[in-house]
């Protein structure tokens, strides 16, 4: 292949992904706690999306799904702290400020119908202070309790 074209081939999928991300969806325009949705979808495309898929879906063996589900740890106690400090959270190379950006939009972008009535937006300053803690091994048994949480939740007997 001439380097011209190779160039071309190596540039054409990233000029997709961002061409893709360049309009701030309707649904998007006016989300609590995000300042910027386009910047909060290109850091989800970037940061995000490679473990939990482009539309939340995630997998089944590794990589928990957001899509319908995320937004219900902010319901059972101690979810809202869970958040701030999973490793994939908490250790992501962005500043406090966008990540409180990109965390908000995560949850109502993927799971708008559980997010609990009077939900505060997680600030900056509360992101900052989570993600000092990541959760290491001990986050599977933590995940485990605040998934059995919801079933307990008011109005929803299902897992
Ligand atoms: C390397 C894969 C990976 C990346 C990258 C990643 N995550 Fe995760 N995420 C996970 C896994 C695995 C869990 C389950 C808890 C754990 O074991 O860390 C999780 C849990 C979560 C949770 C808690 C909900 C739940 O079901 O456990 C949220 C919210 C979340 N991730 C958001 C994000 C955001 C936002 C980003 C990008 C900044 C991100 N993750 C990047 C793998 C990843």
């Amino acid at each position: 292949m001439k380097p011209g074209r190779f160039a071309l081939a190596m540039t054409l999928p990233l000029s997709l992904v961002l061409a893709a991300g360049s309009a701030v969806r309707a649904d998007e325009a006016a989300i609590p706690g995000v300042s910027d949705a386009y910047q909060a979808r290109t850091d989800y495309q970037l940061k995000c999306q490679g473990c939990h898929r482009p539309d939340g879906s995630g997998d089944d063996h590794s990589n928990p799904p957001m899509r319908g589900i995320v937004a219900r740890f902010l319901s059972v106690p101690g979810g809202r702290e869970f958040i701030g400090r999973v490793p994939g959270v908490a250790t992501v190379d962005l500043p406090d400020d966008r990540l409180a950006n990109l965390v908000n939009w995560t949850i109502y972008r993927f799971d708008p119908a559980h997010v609990p009535q009077g939900f505060r937006p997680y600030t900056a300053e509360e992101i900052g202070r989570l993600r000092q803690n990541p959760l290491r091994l001990e986050r599977a048994a933590i995940r485990a309790r605040l998934v059995a949480g919801f079933a307990k939740t008011l109005g929803d007997q299902s897992p």
